[in-house]
């Protein structure tokens, strides 16, 4: 195993590398067929090895799991599905052994409808203080039959579900999801004290769900295409919340990770002034077309909506929302967009693979964070869950067009030979969503024995990225290049080239080549799909 390994510097989260655990398929440690915090613990030594720095949780609270997670009953819990609260703080504190900070995920637009709050409220009835953390209101229409607005879902469907006594209340996901009233000083009193509570238990930062959608429209009104502001995306007020959130993080040296999804450079970048969040995810690139010319407009607009605040850019490639990478960049359209997802748009996986290897290194090379989905570093593909086995809300609230994000949260295979790959520690016991049959040449054990594997490319990317004081944070410079080829200076003498053009390209000069996505051949050229680190 790697030894563990010190901080760079304070500002560790400016050229952290993230991975993205999702408990409950990450590893089984008690047999149950569900991902648990036994088996992160039991797993630990692959993070490490794998030399990434810090792991950020999706939501591991008592929770229906409805919405994965997403829908929490309590903040100060930890699932018994995935454990205790005790073993979340060994698991901090063994992560830390191992040079692993912790990140853990707050969900502060909603709750879970099983949330004491809203239990309280429902019980409490229409006009109680209960009912104010909340958004509740008499419907429209004679007889208030019809929802009190006309708000779009971010779930698709509809955003407001009637209660026995004739109220509506407001939910931007599922209606098991309820949102919270943050012009309301308990929602804020309440949300400050969670942060305290991990924050003291030693995480070292924490992501923010949903970032842009917490403050609504006082009177709550109607939504019309085209006029600014929106009722309840990225209003003015919620900078005061993260102004308050960061006195919070600066008392503990914690730092932030916002899910802020907005078009706009100006608009995304207010989170990221010097008195609110540290970061934010970067999913312009996410979505971003595997084309030369689109990634270095957007990889050009990212550090130039950056710079004015000082706030080093995220790069991230997947996450648990959204369709893998070896799958998406085999596909004809390589973006990503959640409302053109379908089932069964073909792709060529070989290629997708290729050019996953190459967006791997491409990433790592540039200047900032970088966030790495469980599974990637193994090259994992979309798997297809069956129709019968899909659990994702997603889905179904589409009327079944939008085959959800299941596909992404398939139970990762750790031993090929093994049953459920390893993923469990029970012979008989059924993993909670079916692995393909072929997950096994993908299992950890199989690829640790192959110098070729996504393993060893990420493995040894990270490696070189942690020796190479230029990789990270800091400076970069466009070079002179072919058409369809990005090449780039990090430093004098370090340079990453990747080639998208359909033909191979001669190298630049250079003395030494540190690292390629692919077996370089003898003629000095750099295949297509193909992306190299150079000393020059
Ligand atoms: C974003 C999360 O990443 C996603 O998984 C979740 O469904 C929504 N927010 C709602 O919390």
């Amino acid at each position: 195993m790697a030894a563990p390994h010190p901080p760079r510097t304070d500002d560790w989260w400016r050229d952290a590398v993230i991975y993205q655990v999702y408990p409950r398929s990450f590893a089984d440690g008690d047999g149950d067929g569900t991902g648990d915090l036994a088996g992160v613990r039991a797993r630990l030594p692959h993070l490490a090895e794998l030399g990434v720095d810090a792991l950020w949780f999706t939501p591991w609270y008592a929770s229906p799991m409805v919405d994965g997670g997403y829908d929490v009953a309590d903040y100060r819990a930890i699932d018994p599905a995935f454990g205790t609260l005790d073993e979340a703080e060994k698991l901090i504190a063994e992560a830390a052994e191992l040079g692993l900070r912790v990140i853990v995920d707050i969900v502060p637009n909603h709750v879970s409808d099983q949330h004491v709050w809203f239990r309280q409220a429902l019980a409490a009835g229409p006009g109680s203080p209960e009912r104010e953390r909340f958004h509740f209101r008499p419907g429209r229409g004679e007889h208030g039959e019809l929802p009190p607005n006309d708000w779009p879902s971010q779930f698709s469907g509809n955003t407001w579900t009637r209660v026995p006594d004739g109220e509506w209340y407001l939910h931007l996901f599922t209606p098991e999801q309820p949102d919270l009233n943050w012009a309301h000083p308990d929602v804020r009193r309440e949300h400050e004290d969670i942060l305290r509570f991990w924050f003291a238990r030693g995480v070292a930062g924490v992501r923010i769900d949903s970032a842009a959608l917490l403050t609504k429209d006082p009177d709550l009104r109607d939504f019309t295409e085209g006029v600014d502001p929106h009722p309840y995306i990225d209003l003015d007020e919620i900078h005061d919340v993260y102004r308050s959130w960061r006195a919070v993080a600066d008392e503990y040296g914690g730092v932030f990770v916002g899910e802020v999804w907005l078009p706009d450079a100006e608009r995304f970048a207010r989170y990221l002034r010097p008195d609110e969040l540290h970061t934010a995810f970067n999913f312009n690139f996410l979505a971003c077309p595997w084309d030369p010319d689109r990634l270095r407009r957007t990889i050009d607009d990212t550090l130039a909506e950056h710079a004015p605040v000082n706030a080093p850019a995220t790069w991230v490639l997947c996450n648990h929302d959204v369709t893998r990478t070896a799958t998406r960049y085999g596909r004809e359209d390589t973006g990503f967009d959640f409302a053109k997802k379908r089932f069964g748009i073909p792709t060529d996986l070989e290629l997708g693979t290729r050019r996953a290897r190459a967006a791997a290194l491409l990433t790592l090379a540039l200047p900032g964070s970088v966030y790495l989905y469980q599974g990637e570093e193994l090259g994992l593909p979309e798997a297809d869950v069956p129709l019968d086995r899909v659990q994702d809300p997603m889905h179904f609230r589409s009327g079944g067009t939008d085959p959800g994000r299941d596909g992404c949260r398939v139970p990762l295979p750790w031993e090929a030979e093994a049953p459920s790959y390893g993923f469990g520690t029970h012979a008989g016991t059924e993993p909670w969503l079916p692995q393909p049959a072929d997950w096994g040449r993908h299992a950890v054990d199989r690829q640790t024995a192959d110098p070729g594997s996504m393993l060893a490319l990420y493995r040894t990317a990270l490696g070189v990225r942690r020796a190479e004081a230029a990789l990270g944070d800091g400076p970069m410079r466009w070079l002179p290049s072919p058409e369809g080829v990005l090449a780039f200076a990090r430093a004098e003498d370090l340079q990453c080239v990747v080639n998208l053009s359909g033909a191979p390209v001669d190298l630049p000069p250079h003395t030494e080549v540190l690292l390629s996505s692919e077996p370089l051949p003898a003629d000095g050229s750099l295949p297509t799909d193909t992306a190299v680190w150079l000393r020059t």
